[in-house]
């Protein structure tokens, strides 16, 4: 077994990052045994599809490591890079455009959903994301892509690279990978508008609760949260139309350890005013330790560097023998 998983650095950790990845990555980095290993990266090479000055990138990975090891990630225990450091990602990813498909490519919705109407006028490197996200998980071999929803086509085209690879060439160096999405949490919605998913890019930092967020901004955030004037329902079917309602309801769910109808039978009948305060003491609890290690982390960019380059060693160190295997396959060694 081997877990993989990448976020980009840019602007914060959020809510949505958090419940649909992040935490199970914590989780599947817990419960390794033995010399198994997980391996967890800033995706900045796949960020510079978002256009950044200089510092500000330099800043984004300093922030997203910290949020990380914040968050539960061990760098004693798991691999934590960012995968600029690890050359070894842009070339097989190169490798790899000789077998995706432009067809296959096209039917990204994630591509389809960021460039909106100007097709033309968006980046290559948005085009072929997934190709370097496949190259991300198969250097390692990983088995287990813990992801939230959203990034379930990119897992599918990842397994599609790897077998027309194997296939094309006769071998069977890349493993097939598996993605492991959350039953509850797979997509956490804006707070704005249920049927957008809670995402850094959304211009109203009202629609996400972030993880440097204090606890007044968490519970203003809550309270300003767009809802609908029904009362909560006494079982989970009863959400079904009510998008807002849900995505609160499943988060308060998530973050007690319960489900979506016990939360449901707890509230039955009560309105938000009375649900609300609760969600926001929750997201408080759940989120003030989190926000407290990455502000003392954040203090020590020594300390943060120092870790990103030991995990970009041990990264470059695991990747090199898949990459080599990758050259030679295709006949590009002697
Ligand atoms: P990114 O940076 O957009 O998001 C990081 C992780 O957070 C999950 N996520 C969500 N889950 C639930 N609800 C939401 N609203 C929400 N928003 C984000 C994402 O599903 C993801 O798991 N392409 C990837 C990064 C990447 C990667 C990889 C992931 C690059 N290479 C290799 C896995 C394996 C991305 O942009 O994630």
């Amino acid at each position: 077994m081997r877990v993989l998983s990448g976020i980009q650095p840019t602007g914060n950790l959020h809510l949505g990052n958090y419940l649909g990845a992040i935490r199970n990555w914590v989780r599947m980095q817990d419960e390794m045994t033995g010399d198994a290993q997980c391996f967890f990266f800033l995706a900045d090479m796949h960020s510079i599809t978002v256009h950044e000055g200089r510092e500000q990138r330099i800043r984004n990975v300093r922030d997203m490591a910290a949020a990380l090891v914040a968050a539960g990630i061990d760098p004693d225990r798991s691999v934590l890079f960012n995968q600029a450091r690890v050359p070894a990602h842009a070339e097989l990813a190169w490798l790899l455009n000789g077998t995706a498909r432009i067809g296959w490519l096209n039917r990204m919705t994630q591509f389809k959903d960021k460039v909106g109407k100007d097709r033309e006028g968006a980046s290559i490197g948005l085009f072929v994301y997934p190709v370097l996200q496949a190259a991300d998980i198969l250097l390692y071999n990983a088995t287990h892509v813990p992801v939230g929803e959203d990034q379930k086509q990119h897992l599918e085209l990842a397994r599609d690279i790897a077998a027309k690879f194997n296939s094309d060439f006769g071998v069977e160096l890349f493993t097939l990978p598996d993605p492991i999405i959350p039953k509850e949490s797979a997509r956490i919605m804006s707070f704005r508008d249920g049927s957008a998913k809670m995402s850094k890019s959304d211009p109203s930092d009202m629609s996400r609760i972030n993880l440097t967020d204090d606890d007044d901004a968490i519970m203003n955030k809550v309270k300003k949260a767009k809802t609908d004037p029904e009362p909560l329902p006494e079982t989970a079917a009863g959400l079904v139309g009510r998008p807002e309602a849900h995505n609160l309801i499943g988060i308060y769910a998530t973050l007690s350890g319960t489900t979506p109808d016990a939360v449901c039978a707890e509230f039955a009948g009560k309105g938000f005013g009375a649900f609300k305060p609760a969600l926001g003491e929750v997201l408080v609890d759940t989120l003030r330790p989190i926000r407290q290690r990455f502000l003392e982390l954040r203090t020590d960019d020594a300390a943060l560097d120092a870790i990103l380059d030991k995990g970009a060693a041990k990264a470059a160190a695991a990747a090199e023998p898949t990459l080599r295997a990758a050259y030679d396959a295709m006949g590009l060694m002697r």
